[in-house]
Protein backbone atom coordinates (compact mmCIF):
# COMPACT_ATOMS: atom_id res chain seq x y z
CA UNK A 1 0.00 0.00 0.00
CA UNK A 2 1.08 3.60 -1.00
CA UNK A 3 1.26 6.96 0.97
CA UNK A 4 0.78 9.41 -1.02
CA UNK A 5 -3.42 11.44 -0.84
CA UNK A 6 -5.14 11.98 -3.52
CA UNK A 7 -7.73 14.22 -4.20
CA UNK A 8 -10.31 12.47 -6.07
CA UNK A 9 -12.25 9.25 -5.21
CA UNK A 10 -13.91 7.28 -8.10
CA UNK A 11 -16.68 4.52 -8.69
CA UNK A 12 -14.73 3.21 -11.47
CA UNK A 13 -16.85 -0.64 -11.15
CA UNK A 14 -19.60 -1.97 -10.01
CA UNK A 15 -21.62 -5.79 -10.11
CA UNK A 16 -24.27 -7.30 -8.86
CA UNK A 17 -25.52 -11.06 -8.14
CA UNK A 18 -29.14 -12.58 -7.04
CA UNK A 19 -29.56 -15.58 -6.83
CA UNK A 20 -31.93 -17.70 -9.31
CA UNK A 21 -34.33 -19.02 -7.12
CA UNK A 22 -37.40 -16.70 -6.54
CA UNK A 23 -39.85 -16.69 -3.39
CA UNK A 24 -43.03 -15.21 -4.18
CA UNK A 25 -45.66 -13.86 -2.50
CA UNK A 26 -47.77 -16.33 -3.78
CA UNK A 27 -45.37 -18.82 -2.29
CA UNK A 28 -45.07 -17.37 0.94
CA UNK A 29 -49.05 -17.26 1.37
CA UNK A 30 -48.60 -21.45 1.23
CA UNK A 31 -46.04 -20.69 4.33
CA UNK A 32 -47.43 -18.44 6.92
CA UNK A 33 -51.23 -15.96 7.39
CA UNK A 34 -50.15 -13.55 4.96
CA UNK A 35 -51.36 -11.96 1.18
CA UNK A 36 -50.23 -10.72 -1.55
CA UNK A 37 -52.36 -7.52 -1.27
CA UNK A 38 -51.18 -7.04 2.60
CA UNK A 39 -47.18 -7.43 1.70
CA UNK A 40 -47.30 -5.44 -1.66
CA UNK A 41 -49.87 -2.18 -0.24
CA UNK A 42 -47.50 -2.57 3.74
CA UNK A 43 -43.89 -2.98 1.82
CA UNK A 44 -44.29 -3.17 -2.08
CA UNK A 45 -42.59 -6.67 -2.26
CA UNK A 46 -43.45 -8.87 -4.42
CA UNK A 47 -40.68 -11.48 -4.75
CA UNK A 48 -37.12 -12.36 -3.30
CA UNK A 49 -34.43 -14.44 -4.49
CA UNK A 50 -33.46 -17.14 -1.95
CA UNK A 51 -29.97 -18.28 -2.31
CA UNK A 52 -29.59 -21.78 -3.71
CA UNK A 53 -28.63 -25.29 -1.51
CA UNK A 54 -24.28 -24.34 -2.57
CA UNK A 55 -24.48 -20.58 -2.39
CA UNK A 56 -23.30 -18.40 0.58
CA UNK A 57 -22.95 -14.80 1.20
CA UNK A 58 -18.90 -15.19 0.18
CA UNK A 59 -19.55 -17.17 -2.83
CA UNK A 60 -22.00 -14.28 -4.19
CA UNK A 61 -19.64 -11.87 -2.92
CA UNK A 62 -17.43 -13.27 -5.28
CA UNK A 63 -19.40 -13.00 -8.22
CA UNK A 64 -20.55 -9.82 -7.74
CA UNK A 65 -17.06 -8.75 -6.98
CA UNK A 66 -15.83 -10.14 -10.39
CA UNK A 67 -18.13 -8.50 -12.31
CA UNK A 68 -17.51 -5.39 -10.07
CA UNK A 69 -13.42 -5.22 -11.14
CA UNK A 70 -14.19 -6.20 -14.49
CA UNK A 71 -16.86 -3.27 -14.99
CA UNK A 72 -13.69 -1.02 -13.48
CA UNK A 73 -11.74 -2.45 -16.36
CA UNK A 74 -9.11 -4.31 -13.65
CA UNK A 75 -8.00 -7.20 -13.21
CA UNK A 76 -8.64 -8.63 -9.40
CA UNK A 77 -4.71 -8.61 -8.55
CA UNK A 78 -5.14 -4.86 -9.14
CA UNK A 79 -7.71 -4.61 -5.94
CA UNK A 80 -4.94 -3.22 -2.84
CA UNK A 81 -8.40 -3.83 -0.05
CA UNK A 82 -10.94 -6.01 -0.12
CA UNK A 83 -14.13 -4.92 2.44
CA UNK A 84 -17.22 -6.99 2.84
CA UNK A 85 -20.38 -5.43 4.66
CA UNK A 86 -22.61 -8.54 5.77
CA UNK A 87 -24.44 -9.60 8.67
CA UNK A 88 -24.47 -13.23 7.49
CA UNK A 89 -20.91 -14.16 7.20
CA UNK A 90 -19.76 -17.48 6.38
CA UNK A 91 -18.42 -18.14 9.57
CA UNK A 92 -17.56 -16.01 12.69
CA UNK A 93 -14.03 -16.48 11.44
CA UNK A 94 -12.55 -16.30 9.05
CA UNK A 95 -14.06 -13.19 7.28
CA UNK A 96 -15.95 -13.78 4.70
CA UNK A 97 -13.41 -11.20 2.82
CA UNK A 98 -10.90 -13.56 3.19
CA UNK A 99 -12.92 -16.09 1.56
CA UNK A 100 -13.81 -13.77 -1.00
CA UNK A 101 -10.15 -13.15 -1.52
CA UNK A 102 -9.44 -16.38 -2.33
CA UNK A 103 -12.35 -16.99 -4.40
CA UNK A 104 -11.56 -14.05 -6.95
CA UNK A 105 -7.61 -15.01 -7.04
CA UNK A 106 -6.25 -12.27 -5.51
CA UNK A 107 -2.75 -12.55 -4.33
CA UNK A 108 -1.61 -9.01 -2.50
CA UNK A 109 -4.85 -7.65 -1.28
CA UNK A 110 -6.19 -6.82 2.49
CA UNK A 111 -9.72 -8.03 3.30
CA UNK A 112 -11.85 -7.99 5.73
CA UNK A 113 -15.89 -7.70 6.62
CA UNK A 114 -17.39 -4.94 8.30
CA UNK A 115 -20.74 -5.00 10.06
CA UNK A 116 -22.94 -1.78 9.86
CA UNK A 117 -25.75 -4.33 8.89
CA UNK A 118 -28.21 -2.86 5.74
CA UNK A 119 -25.81 0.61 5.96
CA UNK A 120 -22.39 -2.26 5.55
CA UNK A 121 -22.17 -1.14 1.68
CA UNK A 122 -22.23 2.76 2.42
CA UNK A 123 -20.34 2.49 5.69
CA UNK A 124 -17.67 0.03 3.74
CA UNK A 125 -17.88 3.02 0.21
CA UNK A 126 -16.79 5.26 3.66
CA UNK A 127 -14.30 3.31 4.70
CA UNK A 128 -12.63 2.25 1.19
CA UNK A 129 -12.74 6.40 0.45
CA UNK A 130 -10.85 7.04 3.28
CA UNK A 131 -8.25 4.20 2.17
CA UNK A 132 -8.19 5.29 -1.20
CA UNK A 133 -8.10 9.52 -0.14
CA UNK A 134 -5.27 8.70 2.00
CA UNK A 135 -2.92 6.84 -0.55
CA UNK A 136 -3.25 3.67 1.54
CA UNK A 137 -5.11 1.66 -0.79
CA UNK A 138 -5.24 2.59 -4.96
CA UNK A 139 -8.05 0.62 -6.07
CA UNK A 140 -10.50 -0.84 -3.41
CA UNK A 141 -13.14 -3.55 -3.81
CA UNK A 142 -16.66 -2.81 -1.71
CA UNK A 143 -19.47 -5.51 -1.34
CA UNK A 144 -22.26 -5.75 0.34
CA UNK A 145 -23.63 -9.46 0.66
CA UNK A 146 -26.30 -11.41 2.33
CA UNK A 147 -27.58 -14.91 2.78
CA UNK A 148 -30.53 -13.58 4.89
CA UNK A 149 -32.68 -16.42 4.26
CA UNK A 150 -30.52 -19.09 6.93
CA UNK A 151 -31.71 -16.08 9.96
CA UNK A 152 -35.01 -15.97 8.60
CA UNK A 153 -37.77 -16.69 10.66
CA UNK A 154 -40.39 -18.38 7.93
CA UNK A 155 -42.94 -18.94 10.38
CA UNK A 156 -42.81 -15.65 11.48
CA UNK A 157 -45.26 -13.12 9.13
CA UNK A 158 -44.34 -10.35 10.46
CA UNK A 159 -40.72 -10.75 8.93
CA UNK A 160 -40.05 -13.13 6.49
CA UNK A 161 -41.99 -11.34 4.17
CA UNK A 162 -39.39 -9.08 3.86
CA UNK A 163 -36.20 -10.37 3.31
CA UNK A 164 -34.29 -12.12 0.21
CA UNK A 165 -30.70 -12.27 -0.85
CA UNK A 166 -28.19 -11.42 -2.95
CA UNK A 167 -25.17 -9.27 -3.48
CA UNK A 168 -23.38 -6.01 -4.73
CA UNK A 169 -20.36 -4.54 -5.20
CA UNK A 170 -18.36 -1.15 -6.28
CA UNK A 171 -14.94 -0.53 -7.05
CA UNK A 172 -13.48 2.74 -5.31
CA UNK A 173 -10.18 4.08 -7.41
CA UNK A 174 -8.08 7.00 -6.93
CA UNK A 175 -7.91 9.69 -9.78
CA UNK A 176 -7.00 13.07 -10.09
CA UNK A 177 -9.96 13.84 -12.70
CA UNK A 178 -12.85 16.11 -11.31
CA UNK A 179 -15.96 14.49 -9.71
CA UNK A 180 -16.24 11.11 -7.89
CA UNK A 181 -16.85 11.18 -4.24
CA UNK A 182 -18.24 14.47 -3.39
CA UNK A 183 -19.54 14.53 0.64
CA UNK A 184 -20.15 11.80 3.67
CA UNK A 185 -22.13 11.47 6.45
CA UNK A 186 -22.39 8.39 8.95
CA UNK A 187 -24.25 8.06 12.38
CA UNK A 188 -25.07 5.21 14.37
CA UNK A 189 -27.72 5.49 17.20
CA UNK A 190 -27.24 2.98 19.74
CA UNK A 191 -30.82 3.68 21.50
CA UNK A 192 -32.46 1.75 18.68
CA UNK A 193 -30.02 -1.11 18.69
CA UNK A 194 -32.30 -3.64 19.51
CA UNK A 195 -35.19 -2.51 16.93
CA UNK A 196 -33.45 -5.40 14.71
CA UNK A 197 -30.90 -7.81 16.29
CA UNK A 198 -30.75 -11.27 16.22
CA UNK A 199 -29.75 -12.35 19.76
CA UNK A 200 -27.63 -15.95 19.67
CA UNK A 201 -24.32 -16.92 17.44
CA UNK A 202 -22.62 -14.57 19.11
CA UNK A 203 -20.14 -14.15 23.00
CA UNK A 204 -23.37 -12.79 24.66
CA UNK A 205 -25.39 -15.67 24.12
CA UNK A 206 -23.69 -18.66 21.88
CA UNK A 207 -25.84 -20.85 19.82
CA UNK A 208 -26.97 -23.81 21.93
CA UNK A 209 -29.96 -25.91 22.54
CA UNK A 210 -31.86 -23.11 24.90
CA UNK A 211 -30.93 -20.86 22.31
CA UNK A 212 -32.28 -22.55 19.47
CA UNK A 213 -35.50 -23.89 21.14
CA UNK A 214 -36.41 -19.51 21.45
CA UNK A 215 -35.99 -19.19 18.14
CA UNK A 216 -33.32 -16.62 19.17
CA UNK A 217 -30.68 -17.60 15.85
CA UNK A 218 -33.33 -16.10 13.80
CA UNK A 219 -33.49 -12.19 13.40
CA UNK A 220 -36.09 -9.98 15.32
CA UNK A 221 -37.23 -6.59 14.62
CA UNK A 222 -39.64 -3.69 15.88
CA UNK A 223 -41.05 -2.97 12.24
CA UNK A 224 -43.12 0.15 13.69
CA UNK A 225 -40.34 1.65 15.32
CA UNK A 226 -37.99 1.11 12.91
CA UNK A 227 -40.08 2.40 10.32
CA UNK A 228 -40.33 5.64 11.83
CA UNK A 229 -36.63 6.01 12.83
CA UNK A 230 -35.84 5.06 9.44
CA UNK A 231 -37.68 7.77 7.83
CA UNK A 232 -36.27 10.52 10.60
CA UNK A 233 -32.39 9.04 9.89
CA UNK A 234 -32.52 8.70 6.44
CA UNK A 235 -33.48 12.30 5.87
CA UNK A 236 -31.07 13.87 8.41
CA UNK A 237 -27.99 11.29 7.15
CA UNK A 238 -28.92 12.48 3.35
CA UNK A 239 -29.28 16.49 4.26
CA UNK A 240 -25.93 16.05 6.02
CA UNK A 241 -24.01 14.15 3.02
CA UNK A 242 -25.45 16.83 0.55
CA UNK A 243 -24.46 20.12 2.58
CA UNK A 244 -20.95 18.41 2.83
CA UNK A 245 -20.77 17.98 -0.73
CA UNK A 246 -21.68 21.75 -0.81
CA UNK A 247 -24.57 21.20 -3.13
CA UNK A 248 -29.00 20.81 -2.51
CA UNK A 249 -31.36 18.43 -3.02
CA UNK A 250 -32.46 19.75 -6.42
CA UNK A 251 -28.78 19.19 -7.72
CA UNK A 252 -29.85 15.78 -7.55
CA UNK A 253 -30.03 13.81 -10.86
CA UNK A 254 -31.08 10.09 -8.45
CA UNK A 255 -31.30 9.28 -5.68
CA UNK A 256 -30.65 5.26 -4.49
CA UNK A 257 -31.92 4.61 -1.52
CA UNK A 258 -32.15 1.15 0.55
CA UNK A 259 -34.60 -1.52 -0.66
CA UNK A 260 -36.06 -2.39 2.80
CA UNK A 261 -40.07 -1.24 2.24
CA UNK A 262 -41.32 1.17 -0.35
CA UNK A 263 -43.47 3.30 1.83
CA UNK A 264 -39.87 3.73 3.87
CA UNK A 265 -38.55 5.30 0.42
CA UNK A 266 -41.77 7.34 -0.29
CA UNK A 267 -42.05 8.44 2.87
CA UNK A 268 -37.93 9.76 3.35
CA UNK A 269 -38.75 11.10 -0.38
CA UNK A 270 -42.13 13.16 1.12
CA UNK A 271 -39.87 14.54 3.94
CA UNK A 272 -37.62 15.95 2.22
CA UNK A 273 -40.13 17.17 -0.73
CA UNK A 274 -38.13 15.05 -3.47
CA UNK A 275 -39.84 14.01 -6.70
CA UNK A 276 -39.91 9.85 -6.65
CA UNK A 277 -39.87 9.84 -10.35
CA UNK A 278 -35.73 10.21 -9.04
CA UNK A 279 -36.13 7.62 -6.79
CA UNK A 280 -34.75 4.56 -7.73
CA UNK A 281 -36.93 1.42 -6.66
CA UNK A 282 -36.61 -2.08 -6.71
CA UNK A 283 -37.42 -3.31 -3.75
CA UNK A 284 -40.17 -5.07 -5.40
CA UNK A 285 -38.12 -7.85 -7.00
CA UNK A 286 -35.30 -8.13 -4.08
CA UNK A 287 -37.25 -7.24 -0.75
CA UNK A 288 -34.72 -5.72 1.64
CA UNK A 289 -31.02 -7.64 1.16
CA UNK A 290 -29.83 -5.59 3.89
CA UNK A 291 -25.94 -4.59 3.02
CA UNK A 292 -26.82 -5.82 -0.76
CA UNK A 293 -29.31 -3.55 -1.47
CA UNK A 294 -27.90 -0.61 -2.57
CA UNK A 295 -25.08 -1.67 -4.59
CA UNK A 296 -27.96 -3.85 -6.39
CA UNK A 297 -29.77 -1.18 -6.73
CA UNK A 298 -27.14 0.45 -8.32
CA UNK A 299 -25.98 -1.56 -10.75
CA UNK A 300 -29.54 -2.21 -11.87
CA UNK A 301 -30.12 1.70 -12.12
CA UNK A 302 -27.05 2.08 -14.49
CA UNK A 303 -27.74 -1.19 -16.51
CA UNK A 304 -31.67 0.47 -16.80
CA UNK A 305 -30.24 4.07 -18.28
CA UNK A 306 -30.87 5.82 -15.22
CA UNK A 307 -27.20 7.01 -14.35
CA UNK A 308 -24.92 8.61 -17.39
CA UNK A 309 -21.53 10.65 -16.97
CA UNK A 310 -22.03 13.98 -14.84
CA UNK A 311 -25.05 13.02 -13.10
CA UNK A 312 -24.93 13.41 -9.66
CA UNK A 313 -25.90 10.55 -7.10
CA UNK A 314 -27.19 10.16 -3.80
CA UNK A 315 -26.71 6.87 -2.33
CA UNK A 316 -28.46 6.51 1.57
CA UNK A 317 -28.83 3.60 3.35
CA UNK A 318 -30.12 2.65 7.43
CA UNK A 319 -30.12 -0.69 9.47
CA UNK A 320 -29.66 -2.17 12.77
CA UNK A 321 -27.42 -0.51 15.40
CA UNK A 322 -29.36 1.69 14.39
CA UNK A 323 -26.51 2.63 11.36
CA UNK A 324 -27.08 5.45 9.16
CA UNK A 325 -24.84 6.66 6.13
CA UNK A 326 -24.90 8.59 2.67
CA UNK A 327 -23.04 9.15 0.08
CA UNK A 328 -23.47 12.25 -2.78
CA UNK A 329 -21.17 11.80 -5.67
CA UNK A 330 -20.47 12.77 -9.53
CA UNK A 331 -20.61 9.86 -11.79
CA UNK A 332 -17.84 9.76 -13.92
CA UNK A 333 -17.22 6.07 -15.33
CA UNK A 334 -19.10 4.80 -18.38
CA UNK A 335 -22.03 3.37 -18.30
CA UNK A 336 -21.96 0.64 -21.31
CA UNK A 337 -18.05 -0.93 -19.02
CA UNK A 338 -20.63 -2.78 -17.82
CA UNK A 339 -20.59 -4.86 -20.70
CA UNK A 340 -17.05 -5.98 -19.92
CA UNK A 341 -18.62 -7.90 -16.96
CA UNK A 342 -21.03 -10.00 -19.39
CA UNK A 343 -20.66 -13.86 -19.28
CA UNK A 344 -18.88 -13.88 -15.60
CA UNK A 345 -20.65 -16.25 -12.96
CA UNK A 346 -21.07 -18.46 -10.45
CA UNK A 347 -18.63 -20.76 -12.65
CA UNK A 348 -16.21 -18.26 -12.24
CA UNK A 349 -15.44 -18.08 -8.77
CA UNK A 350 -13.30 -20.97 -6.74
CA UNK A 351 -13.88 -22.63 -3.35
CA UNK A 352 -11.52 -22.59 -1.08
CA UNK A 353 -10.12 -25.77 0.34
CA UNK A 354 -11.43 -26.43 3.97
CA UNK A 355 -14.91 -24.82 2.74
CA UNK A 356 -17.73 -26.57 4.38
CA UNK A 357 -20.46 -27.31 2.38
CA UNK A 358 -23.55 -24.93 3.87
CA UNK A 359 -25.68 -27.67 5.85
CA UNK A 360 -29.26 -27.70 5.88
CA UNK A 361 -29.36 -24.68 3.30
CA UNK A 362 -33.39 -24.31 3.36
CA UNK A 363 -35.27 -24.17 6.77
CA UNK A 364 -38.19 -26.52 7.00
CA UNK A 365 -40.66 -24.34 5.73
CA UNK A 366 -38.74 -23.74 2.68
CA UNK A 367 -38.13 -27.62 1.62
CA UNK A 368 -40.82 -27.29 -1.19
CA UNK A 369 -38.46 -24.38 -2.38
CA UNK A 370 -36.33 -26.76 -2.86
CA UNK A 371 -37.73 -29.08 -5.10
CA UNK A 372 -38.84 -26.15 -7.36
CA UNK A 373 -41.72 -27.98 -8.81
CA UNK A 374 -43.84 -28.16 -5.78
CA UNK A 375 -44.48 -24.33 -6.44
CA UNK A 376 -45.58 -23.03 -10.02
CA UNK A 377 -44.44 -19.26 -8.92
CA UNK A 378 -40.56 -20.59 -8.28
CA UNK A 379 -38.13 -20.89 -10.50
CA UNK A 380 -36.04 -24.14 -9.76
N1 LIG B 1 -49.48 -10.50 6.61
C1 LIG B 1 -50.65 -10.15 7.16
N2 LIG B 1 -50.76 -9.47 8.32
C2 LIG B 1 -49.62 -9.16 8.96
C3 LIG B 1 -48.35 -9.51 8.45
C4 LIG B 1 -48.30 -10.21 7.24
N3 LIG B 1 -47.14 -10.59 6.66
N4 LIG B 1 -47.39 -9.04 9.28
C5 LIG B 1 -48.04 -8.41 10.29
N5 LIG B 1 -49.38 -8.50 10.10
C6 LIG B 1 -50.44 -7.96 10.92
C7 LIG B 1 -50.01 -7.71 12.34
O1 LIG B 1 -50.12 -8.89 13.11
C8 LIG B 1 -51.00 -6.65 12.79
O2 LIG B 1 -52.20 -7.29 13.11
P1 LIG B 1 -53.08 -6.78 14.37
O3 LIG B 1 -53.47 -5.39 14.04
O4 LIG B 1 -54.23 -7.76 14.40
O5 LIG B 1 -52.17 -6.87 15.55
C9 LIG B 1 -51.25 -5.83 11.52
O6 LIG B 1 -50.83 -6.69 10.43
C10 LIG B 1 -50.47 -4.54 11.47
O7 LIG B 1 -49.14 -4.81 11.82
P2 LIG B 1 -48.05 -3.68 11.85
O8 LIG B 1 -46.74 -4.24 12.33
O9 LIG B 1 -48.58 -2.47 12.57
O10 LIG B 1 -47.94 -3.33 10.30
P3 LIG B 1 -47.15 -2.16 9.63
O11 LIG B 1 -48.03 -1.36 8.78
O12 LIG B 1 -46.26 -1.44 10.61
O13 LIG B 1 -46.18 -2.95 8.63
C11 LIG B 1 -43.91 -3.69 8.46
C12 LIG B 1 -45.26 -3.89 9.15
C13 LIG B 1 -44.10 -3.92 6.98
C14 LIG B 1 -42.93 -4.71 9.02
C15 LIG B 1 -43.43 -2.24 8.70
O14 LIG B 1 -43.51 -1.91 10.06
C16 LIG B 1 -42.00 -2.03 8.25
O15 LIG B 1 -41.69 -2.13 7.08
N6 LIG B 1 -41.09 -1.68 9.19
C17 LIG B 1 -39.70 -1.45 8.86
C18 LIG B 1 -39.04 -2.74 8.72
C19 LIG B 1 -37.66 -2.64 8.14
O16 LIG B 1 -37.42 -1.85 7.25
N7 LIG B 1 -36.79 -3.49 8.64
C20 LIG B 1 -35.52 -3.63 8.10
C21 LIG B 1 -34.54 -2.85 8.83
S1 LIG B 1 -33.03 -2.89 8.01
C22 LIG B 1 -31.95 -4.03 8.73
O17 LIG B 1 -30.96 -3.63 9.29
C23 LIG B 1 -32.27 -5.51 8.62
Amino acid sequence: MTARPVSGVHLTGWGAYAPSLVLTNADLEKMVDTSDEWIVSRTGIRERHIAGPNETTASMAAVAGLRAIATAGLQPDDIDLILVGTLTPDYPMPSTAALVKGAIGNKRAAAMDLAAACSGFVFGYATAHAYVASGMAKHVLVIGAETLSRCTDFTDRGTCILFGDGAGAAVLSASDEPGGTLGIEMTTEPSGAYFIWLPAGGASRPTGEASIAAGEHYMKMKGTETFKMAVRTLGSTATKSLAKAGIGLADLDLVIPHQANLRIIEGLAKSLDFPMEKVFVNVGSYGNTSAASVPLALSEAVAAGRVKKGDRLLLVAFGAGLTSGAITLEWTADPAAAARAAGIGPADVSVMPGYLEPVNPFPPALEWVRAGAASPTTTP
